[in-house]
């Protein structure tokens, strides 16, 4: 037995413990996306740290069948949902408005009158900010694509659900699991000697593996407040054109990159000329843009 005065110092850190060991049985995370660009990344993170979780592919729980989900969540408690799930074809979007309102704002609806608090990711298409001015948070949201409305619908859909949200706004994002800016252009580069890449949309690209561990470490270990925060790499922010030229001539590309204006791409979907996000709460900065994407080409090579 342990003498009376020892088990009264040792009760605050043993009872925290304790504490955290029940919680940590408790913890289940269900990871929705888990093929995604994004998704992959959480799930090589919670497979490392052996984190208890679920992650039904979209074979297994299409999300678009409500009463499967519905029945799903009833049938299971999970401590966080962690929704990397979107419909991301921005062009597209425009053309198949019901499809991407679907995924982007009606699935979430249903998700969240289960009432578990949850992780989603949104995006800088939220904003039409102008230019020479970082985004804070709290900046007016007035998106000017179909893509980037849906994100916003959802974003209201989490501020009047009642439950803990966490919304992560990020940008340009690149990674191992996924077609990107920087594998469609390095392909591009082998065939072609002129690149020509839009140089009038000014923002800061972000690594999926700098994401996906910090949001681990800040809003899924260690719960931040509820809200709406900011993750970008960090560093000088540029146009796709001056992303492009960095990679490129880290590749040894001996051709040439001509700017051009976004109007010259014919794109369907408008895209804002500003998308440098300003994080003000997250007790986080990510590295600088340039050497998450040196180690993403090592990665490849
Ligand atoms: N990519 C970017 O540059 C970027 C920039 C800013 C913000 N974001 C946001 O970041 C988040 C992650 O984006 P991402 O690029 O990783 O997306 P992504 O690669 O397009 O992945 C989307 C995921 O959704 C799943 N999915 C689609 N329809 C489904 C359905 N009916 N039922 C179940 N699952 C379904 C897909 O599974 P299947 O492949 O099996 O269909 C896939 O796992 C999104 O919220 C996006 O809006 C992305």
């Amino acid at each position: 037995m342990r003498k009376r005065g020892n088990s009264l110092s040792l009760a605050p850190s043993s009872l925290y413990k304790r504490a955290f060991l029940e919680y940590e049985k408790l913890m289940k995370i269900l990871l929705l996306g888990k093929t995604g660009l994004l998704g992959s990344e959480f799930l090589e993170i919670f497979s490392r740290e052996g984190i208890p979780f679920e992650a039904p592919g979209h074979h297994e729980l299409d999300l678009l069948n409500f009463d499967k989900v519905d029945q799903f969540l009833a049938g299971n408690f999970f401590d966080l949902i962690l929704y990397c799930v979107a419909y991301t074809k921005v062009d597209q979007a425009e053309t198949e408005r019901g499809a991407c309102e679907q995924l982007n704002v009606n699935v979430l609806r249903n998700i969240l009158t289960h009432r578990r608090p949850i992780v989603h990711f949104s995006s800088d298409y939220v904003f039409n900010a102008p230019s020479n001015m970082a985004i804070p948070e709290n900046f007016l949201r007035q998106p000017i694509n179909f893509y980037g409305e849906t994100k916003k619908q959802a974003e209201i859909l989490l501020e009047h659900s009642g439950v803990d949200f966490w919304n992560i706004r990020t940008s340009w994002l690149f990674g191992t699991h996924g077609e990107n800016f920087i594998t469609k252009i390095l392909d591009l580069s082998k065939e072609h000697d002129v690149l020509r890449i839009v140089a009038d949309q000014v923002g800061r690209p972000t690594s999926t593996k700098d994401l996906a561990e910090s949001v681990f470490k800040n809003f899924i270990l260690n719960r931040s407040d509820s809200g709406h925060y900011h993750i970008q790499n960090s560093g000088t922010p540029g146009s796709w054109a001056d992303f492009a030229e960095y990679f490129l001539q880290k590749q040894k590309w001996e051709g040439r990159v001509e700017p051009i204006a976004s109007e010259n791409l014919g794109k369907k979907a408008l895209r804002p000329k500003n998308s440098v996000l300003l994080n003000t709460k997250s007790p986080e900065n990510l590295r600088d843009w340039h050497e998450a994407v040196d180690e993403f080409l090592q990665t490849r090579q």
